[in-house]
C-alpha cells in the first residue's frame, strides 16, 4: 500500500466497516512505518492488511477483504502472507483485537490458530458508547 492508495482502500474500508478507518488513519500508518499490503486480482485491490511489529511481536491492526469477495479464501492468502512477513522480521507471537460482535472476524482468526488472551475495556466507538476489543493472540 503506497499513498496512491489511500483513496480507494479508504473507500473500500468504509463499506466494509461500520466504523471503519479513515483516510487519515491509512496515511498515518505508512507515514508511522507499518507494513501495509494490498490484495489484487487482475489488477483490482480486492483487500488489503496493516501490521505493526513492536520487539518480537506483530500487531495486526487491519485485515479486510471487500465484501462481495469475502469467505473465499482470499483473507486467508493474505493473512498467510503476513504469518509469513512478521517471522522474517522476527516476530514470535501475531497479537490483534476484534469487536465481540465481530463473530465473522472471530470465526476467521480462532480458523487462523488465534485464542482469546485478555479484553480491552472501551476499545471501540460503538453506536451506544464504546465496546470492549477481545484481544487474541497466535505463536508464530
Ligand atoms: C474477516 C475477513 C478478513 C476474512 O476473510 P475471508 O476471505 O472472508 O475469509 P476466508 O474465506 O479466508 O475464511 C477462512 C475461514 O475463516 C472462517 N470464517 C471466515 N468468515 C467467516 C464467517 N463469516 N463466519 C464464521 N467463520 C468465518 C471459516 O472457518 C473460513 O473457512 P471456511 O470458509 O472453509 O469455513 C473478511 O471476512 C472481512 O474482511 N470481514 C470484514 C472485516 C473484518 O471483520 N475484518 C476483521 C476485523 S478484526
Amino acid at each position: 500500500m503506497t499513498d496512491a492508495d489511500l483513496a480507494a482502500v479508504a473507500a473500500a474500508e468504509a463499506t466494509i466497516y461500520p466504523f471503519p478507518w479513515t483516510r487519515g488513519n491509512f496515511a498515518d500508518s505508512l507515514a508511522a512505518g507499518y507494513g501495509a499490503w494490498l490484495a489484487q486480482e487482475d489488477g483490482r485491490m480486492i483487500g488489503y492488511a496493516v501490521m505493526m511489529h513492536v520487539l518480537d511481536e506483530a500487531h495486526l491492526l487491519n485485515i479486510s477483504v471487500l465484501p462481495e469477495m469475502q469467505r473465499s479464501g482470499r483473507g486467508s492468502a493474505l493473512l498467510i502472507h503476513l504469518f509469513a512477513h512478521a517471522r522474517l522480521q522476527a516476530a514470535k507471537r501475531m497479537l490483534l483485537e476484534v469487536r465481540p460482535g465481530n463473530l465473522a472476524g472471530q470465526g476467521f482468526y480462532r480458523h487462523h490458530g488465534f485464542v482469546e488472551i485478555g479484553r480491552r475495556r472501551d476499545y471501540y466507538p460503538a453506536h451506544d458508547g464504546r465496546e470492549d476489543a477481545i484481544v487474541m493472540a497466535r505463536d508464530l
